[in-house]
């Protein structure tokens, strides 16, 4: 199909016309937010009141091209390379998975309930949006990551630089204990976690567009234990969480019981919590360690 016309409005029905069988329209809408935001720097009140003007033939052709791509299933962050996550805009790329708002609601519930400068450390940062996130609202903070995959640390540290954010990267397996113990040289307050929890015979219940762009290192776990990050980190509480110290995980509501019942039996923390997300979901466990 043609955009009928120059103008703004024909793009609009282009994207509603060409996208309606990937997605609904209210996502069409945000992605056409973003699009004109990035492309030519309009706001959502500028697509309404500039519906009637025309776009030049340069801007009109990478606009057709985005919407080319968008309908081979590409996400939209890919092709900007941009996400926005708790009110910043990062750095995304395909090895780093597409920040969620359930891991937003994460971050808010971190910053509400640590108000002080505290030592932090995140487990398979990935695009690096929760250190970063933190270190901006906790100035004083000390903010450790890590993650398996040098490609994502790449892409951490340029959001670490892009937000002027002070955050110490390490690359490691957190699987592997020794490797972990060594590489993590304090213990620290908190420590963060939405580590890759999906089964991999599980991928079906995935959109395509998510299989076939988002990293399967961010998005799966091997073999046939799924809690296996989470208990590699509760483990990992002993040494490295500060007596007194918070735990936080974004979960699998369909796993999160069994992260609970590990976290309880370990004897390390004196309360576990399940907490819902906005949807009503068992998304986060808290514990605070003895
Ligand atoms: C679900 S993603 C979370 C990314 C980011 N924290 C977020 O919330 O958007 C999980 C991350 O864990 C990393 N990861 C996978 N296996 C790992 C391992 N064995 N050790 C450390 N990090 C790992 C992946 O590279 C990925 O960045």
């Amino acid at each position: 199909m043609r955009i009928a016309s120059n103008s703004l409005s024909s793009l609009v029905s282009f994207y509603h016309s060409e996208l309606n069988s990937i997605y609904d329209s209210a996502e069409i809408q945000a992605i056409l937010d973003l699009t004109l935001e990035h492309y030519l720097g309009y706001s959502k009140t500028d697509i309404i009141t500039r519906k009637n003007e025309n776009l030049n033939q340069s801007d009109l052709l990478k606009l057709y091209f985005c919407c080319k791509k968008l309908k081979n299933h590409t996400p939209i962050q890919y092709i900007l390379n941009e996400a926005w996550f708790y009110n910043l805009k990062f750095f995304v790329n395909e090895h780093v998975l597409i920040p969620r708002p359930e891991t937003e609601e994460l971050v808010d519930l971190i910053l509400k309930e640590n108000k002080t400068s505290l030592s932090f450390l995140d487990i398979g940062t990935g695009s690096g949006c929760i250190p970063v996130a933190i270190k901006i609202n906790l100035k004083n903070s000390v903010v450790y990551a890590c993650d398996v995959s040098p490609e994502a640390l790449t892409v951490a540290k340029k959001n670490a630089v892009l937000h002027n954010t002070d955050t110490h990267f390490i690359e490691l397996d957190i699987l592997n204990e020794k490797e972990s113990q060594a590489k993590i040289t304090s213990s620290v307050d908190v420590i963060i976690s939405n580590p890759p929890y999906i089964k991999f015979d599980e991928k079906n219940l995935l959109n395509k567009h998510v299989i076939d762009n988002e990293p399967h290192l961010a998005l799966f776990v091997n073999g046939a234990d799924d809690i296996l990050f989470y208990k590699k980190i509760i483990d990992l509480c002993g040494e490295k969480l500060n007596n007194g110290g918070k735990l936080y995980f974004e979960l699998n509501p369909l796993s999160a019981e069994d992260v609970l019942i590990y976290a309880q039996k370990s004897n390390l923390f004196k309360s576990t919590e399940l907490i819902k997300d906005m949807s009503g979901k068992m998304r986060f466990l808290r514990a605070t360690k003895n």
